[in-house]
Protein backbone atom coordinates (compact mmCIF):
# COMPACT_ATOMS: atom_id res chain seq x y z
CA UNK A 1 0.00 0.00 0.00
CA UNK A 2 0.89 3.41 -0.66
CA UNK A 3 2.33 5.89 2.42
CA UNK A 4 1.21 8.77 0.32
CA UNK A 5 -2.61 9.31 0.18
CA UNK A 6 -3.99 10.89 -3.01
CA UNK A 7 -3.81 14.53 -1.78
CA UNK A 8 -0.44 13.87 -1.16
CA UNK A 9 0.34 13.03 -4.31
CA UNK A 10 -1.33 15.70 -6.61
CA UNK A 11 0.59 18.29 -4.36
CA UNK A 12 3.60 16.77 -5.04
CA UNK A 13 2.82 16.50 -8.83
CA UNK A 14 1.78 19.87 -8.54
CA UNK A 15 5.27 21.42 -7.29
CA UNK A 16 7.54 18.78 -9.55
CA UNK A 17 5.56 20.30 -12.24
CA UNK A 18 5.57 23.85 -11.35
CA UNK A 19 9.05 23.62 -10.25
CA UNK A 20 9.86 22.30 -14.25
CA UNK A 21 10.90 18.78 -12.65
CA UNK A 22 8.00 17.43 -14.22
CA UNK A 23 6.96 17.40 -17.60
CA UNK A 24 2.93 18.45 -18.61
CA UNK A 25 1.59 15.44 -20.53
CA UNK A 26 1.75 17.22 -23.78
CA UNK A 27 5.58 17.83 -23.49
CA UNK A 28 6.04 13.87 -22.61
CA UNK A 29 3.36 13.08 -26.02
CA UNK A 30 5.28 15.86 -27.94
CA UNK A 31 6.51 13.05 -30.36
CA UNK A 32 3.09 12.35 -31.49
CA UNK A 33 1.19 15.82 -31.89
CA UNK A 34 2.15 16.57 -35.05
CA UNK A 35 0.94 12.74 -35.99
CA UNK A 36 -2.46 13.49 -33.87
CA UNK A 37 -3.27 17.08 -35.39
CA UNK A 38 -2.42 15.22 -38.79
CA UNK A 39 -5.85 13.42 -38.16
CA UNK A 40 -7.69 16.21 -36.59
CA UNK A 41 -6.99 19.09 -39.36
CA UNK A 42 -8.29 17.26 -42.52
CA UNK A 43 -11.48 17.14 -40.33
CA UNK A 44 -12.00 20.62 -39.51
CA UNK A 45 -13.33 23.27 -42.18
CA UNK A 46 -14.25 26.98 -42.57
CA UNK A 47 -17.63 26.24 -40.98
CA UNK A 48 -15.85 25.30 -37.86
CA UNK A 49 -15.60 28.95 -35.87
CA UNK A 50 -15.26 28.27 -32.34
CA UNK A 51 -13.71 24.99 -30.08
CA UNK A 52 -14.16 24.04 -26.35
CA UNK A 53 -10.96 22.01 -26.11
CA UNK A 54 -11.99 19.75 -22.09
CA UNK A 55 -8.38 18.46 -20.55
CA UNK A 56 -6.76 20.89 -22.64
CA UNK A 57 -3.29 20.48 -20.77
CA UNK A 58 -0.91 23.32 -21.95
CA UNK A 59 -2.59 24.04 -25.07
CA UNK A 60 -1.56 22.44 -27.92
CA UNK A 61 -4.78 21.68 -29.43
CA UNK A 62 -6.31 24.69 -28.53
CA UNK A 63 -3.46 27.04 -30.09
CA UNK A 64 -3.75 25.21 -33.48
CA UNK A 65 -6.98 25.64 -33.75
CA UNK A 66 -6.78 29.44 -32.91
CA UNK A 67 -4.34 29.89 -35.30
CA UNK A 68 -6.72 28.83 -37.44
CA UNK A 69 -8.81 31.97 -36.61
CA UNK A 70 -11.31 30.31 -34.23
CA UNK A 71 -12.25 30.74 -31.14
CA UNK A 72 -10.71 28.35 -28.72
CA UNK A 73 -11.32 27.84 -25.53
CA UNK A 74 -9.29 25.11 -23.08
CA UNK A 75 -10.61 24.05 -19.89
CA UNK A 76 -8.56 21.82 -17.30
CA UNK A 77 -8.87 20.88 -13.96
CA UNK A 78 -5.22 21.67 -13.01
CA UNK A 79 -4.61 25.78 -12.17
CA UNK A 80 -0.96 24.79 -12.54
CA UNK A 81 -1.78 22.86 -16.21
CA UNK A 82 -3.93 25.95 -16.71
CA UNK A 83 -0.90 28.86 -15.70
CA UNK A 84 1.26 26.63 -18.03
CA UNK A 85 -1.41 27.19 -21.10
CA UNK A 86 -2.26 30.79 -20.51
CA UNK A 87 1.84 31.53 -20.30
CA UNK A 88 2.70 29.64 -23.51
CA UNK A 89 -0.28 30.89 -25.69
CA UNK A 90 0.33 34.77 -24.37
CA UNK A 91 1.06 36.38 -27.53
CA UNK A 92 -1.99 34.44 -29.26
CA UNK A 93 -5.44 35.87 -30.13
CA UNK A 94 -8.38 34.21 -30.02
CA UNK A 95 -7.16 32.40 -27.56
CA UNK A 96 -8.70 31.91 -23.78
CA UNK A 97 -7.92 29.24 -20.90
CA UNK A 98 -10.25 28.31 -17.76
CA UNK A 99 -9.46 26.47 -14.49
CA UNK A 100 -12.72 24.20 -14.90
CA UNK A 101 -12.59 20.34 -13.10
CA UNK A 102 -15.41 19.14 -15.43
CA UNK A 103 -17.86 16.66 -13.47
CA UNK A 104 -21.27 15.38 -13.96
CA UNK A 105 -22.93 18.37 -12.11
CA UNK A 106 -21.84 21.23 -14.93
CA UNK A 107 -21.33 19.23 -17.44
CA UNK A 108 -25.09 20.91 -19.09
CA UNK A 109 -23.76 24.81 -18.41
CA UNK A 110 -20.65 24.10 -21.03
CA UNK A 111 -21.04 26.28 -23.68
CA UNK A 112 -22.08 25.08 -27.51
CA UNK A 113 -19.25 24.90 -29.65
CA UNK A 114 -18.69 23.98 -32.97
CA UNK A 115 -16.04 21.76 -32.50
CA UNK A 116 -14.99 19.70 -29.42
CA UNK A 117 -11.99 18.06 -28.14
CA UNK A 118 -12.72 15.04 -25.64
CA UNK A 119 -8.66 13.74 -25.60
CA UNK A 120 -7.52 11.43 -23.13
CA UNK A 121 -9.55 13.30 -20.83
CA UNK A 122 -12.66 10.39 -20.52
CA UNK A 123 -10.57 7.85 -18.65
CA UNK A 124 -10.29 10.25 -15.58
CA UNK A 125 -14.31 10.73 -15.30
CA UNK A 126 -14.41 7.09 -15.42
CA UNK A 127 -11.89 6.39 -12.67
CA UNK A 128 -13.68 9.40 -10.64
CA UNK A 129 -17.50 8.56 -11.32
CA UNK A 130 -17.82 5.51 -13.00
CA UNK A 131 -18.07 4.17 -16.30
CA UNK A 132 -21.58 4.61 -16.85
CA UNK A 133 -21.30 8.41 -15.70
CA UNK A 134 -18.44 9.10 -17.97
CA UNK A 135 -20.24 8.01 -20.64
CA UNK A 136 -23.47 10.09 -19.89
CA UNK A 137 -21.09 13.14 -19.69
CA UNK A 138 -19.75 12.13 -23.18
CA UNK A 139 -23.37 11.91 -24.41
CA UNK A 140 -24.10 15.35 -23.12
CA UNK A 141 -20.94 17.06 -24.17
CA UNK A 142 -21.53 15.48 -27.90
CA UNK A 143 -24.86 17.11 -27.50
CA UNK A 144 -23.11 20.23 -27.27
CA UNK A 145 -21.24 20.46 -30.33
CA UNK A 146 -21.03 19.67 -34.13
CA UNK A 147 -17.86 17.92 -34.19
CA UNK A 148 -16.53 16.23 -30.84
CA UNK A 149 -12.84 14.60 -31.14
CA UNK A 150 -12.37 11.49 -28.89
CA UNK A 151 -9.62 9.81 -27.93
CA UNK A 152 -9.94 6.85 -24.74
CA UNK A 153 -6.83 5.50 -23.33
CA UNK A 154 -5.76 1.84 -24.10
CA UNK A 155 -4.87 0.43 -21.08
CA UNK A 156 -6.62 -0.70 -17.88
CA UNK A 157 -4.16 1.37 -15.61
CA UNK A 158 -5.74 4.77 -16.54
CA UNK A 159 -8.66 3.75 -15.30
CA UNK A 160 -8.24 3.14 -11.72
CA UNK A 161 -10.15 0.04 -9.55
CA UNK A 162 -12.17 0.24 -12.46
CA UNK A 163 -11.99 -2.31 -15.58
CA UNK A 164 -13.81 -0.83 -18.54
CA UNK A 165 -15.15 -3.55 -21.08
CA UNK A 166 -12.11 -4.09 -23.81
CA UNK A 167 -8.89 -6.04 -24.21
CA UNK A 168 -6.33 -3.89 -23.06
CA UNK A 169 -3.99 -2.43 -25.79
CA UNK A 170 -6.07 -4.43 -28.37
CA UNK A 171 -7.16 -2.15 -31.33
CA UNK A 172 -10.38 -3.95 -32.26
CA UNK A 173 -11.38 -4.40 -29.01
CA UNK A 174 -11.42 -0.58 -28.15
CA UNK A 175 -13.27 0.30 -31.41
CA UNK A 176 -15.81 -2.08 -30.68
CA UNK A 177 -16.35 -0.76 -27.01
CA UNK A 178 -15.97 2.91 -28.38
CA UNK A 179 -18.49 2.24 -31.63
CA UNK A 180 -20.88 0.37 -28.84
CA UNK A 181 -21.08 3.17 -26.31
CA UNK A 182 -22.02 5.49 -29.52
CA UNK A 183 -24.47 3.57 -30.40
CA UNK A 184 -25.92 3.45 -26.89
CA UNK A 185 -25.57 7.26 -25.68
CA UNK A 186 -25.86 9.31 -29.10
CA UNK A 187 -28.98 10.82 -30.49
CA UNK A 188 -30.33 9.85 -34.22
CA UNK A 189 -28.33 11.23 -37.00
CA UNK A 190 -25.05 11.71 -35.40
CA UNK A 191 -22.48 9.27 -36.86
CA UNK A 192 -18.99 7.87 -35.57
CA UNK A 193 -15.81 7.29 -37.41
CA UNK A 194 -12.25 6.45 -36.86
CA UNK A 195 -9.83 8.86 -37.64
CA UNK A 196 -6.77 6.50 -36.95
CA UNK A 197 -3.98 5.06 -34.16
CA UNK A 198 -1.09 7.50 -32.64
CA UNK A 199 1.57 6.53 -30.47
CA UNK A 200 0.95 6.68 -26.46
CA UNK A 201 3.27 6.95 -23.65
CA UNK A 202 4.59 5.34 -20.53
CA UNK A 203 2.17 1.65 -20.40
CA UNK A 204 0.60 2.65 -23.63
CA UNK A 205 1.78 1.52 -27.16
CA UNK A 206 -1.44 3.77 -28.68
CA UNK A 207 -4.34 5.35 -28.32
CA UNK A 208 -6.98 5.56 -30.57
CA UNK A 209 -8.86 8.60 -32.10
CA UNK A 210 -12.87 8.86 -33.05
CA UNK A 211 -14.64 11.38 -34.15
CA UNK A 212 -18.26 12.16 -33.69
CA UNK A 213 -20.08 14.45 -36.02
C1 LIG B 1 -3.88 12.82 -20.48
S1 LIG B 1 -4.02 14.53 -20.50
C2 LIG B 1 -4.62 14.86 -22.16
C3 LIG B 1 -4.33 16.27 -22.60
C4 LIG B 1 -4.83 16.64 -24.00
N1 LIG B 1 -6.26 16.58 -24.07
C5 LIG B 1 -4.23 15.74 -25.02
O1 LIG B 1 -4.89 14.78 -25.43
O2 LIG B 1 -3.08 15.99 -25.42
C6 LIG B 1 -5.52 14.77 -19.59
C7 LIG B 1 -5.78 16.20 -19.24
O3 LIG B 1 -7.10 16.30 -18.72
C8 LIG B 1 -7.07 17.08 -17.54
N2 LIG B 1 -8.23 16.69 -16.72
C9 LIG B 1 -8.34 15.60 -15.94
N3 LIG B 1 -9.55 15.55 -15.36
C10 LIG B 1 -10.23 16.62 -15.80
C11 LIG B 1 -11.52 17.14 -15.53
N4 LIG B 1 -12.36 16.52 -14.69
N5 LIG B 1 -11.88 18.30 -16.11
C12 LIG B 1 -11.02 18.95 -16.94
N6 LIG B 1 -9.77 18.51 -17.22
C13 LIG B 1 -9.39 17.36 -16.67
C14 LIG B 1 -5.71 16.80 -16.94
O4 LIG B 1 -5.28 17.81 -16.06
C15 LIG B 1 -4.83 16.72 -18.18
O5 LIG B 1 -4.33 17.98 -18.57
Amino acid sequence: MSLLNNDMKRKIKKAARIARIKPFYQEQRSSAFADRWALIEPELSLQDRSVLDIGCNIGQFTSKCADRGMFAIGIDAFEEVVARAVKVNRDRRNIAFGWCPLGPEIVDTLPQTDVTFCMSVHHYWSREHGEDVAWEMIARIAGKTGKLFFEPASSYVRYGDHQPEFLENDGPSIDDYVMRNFKRILTRGRSVKKLGVTASIRQEAFRQLYLVS
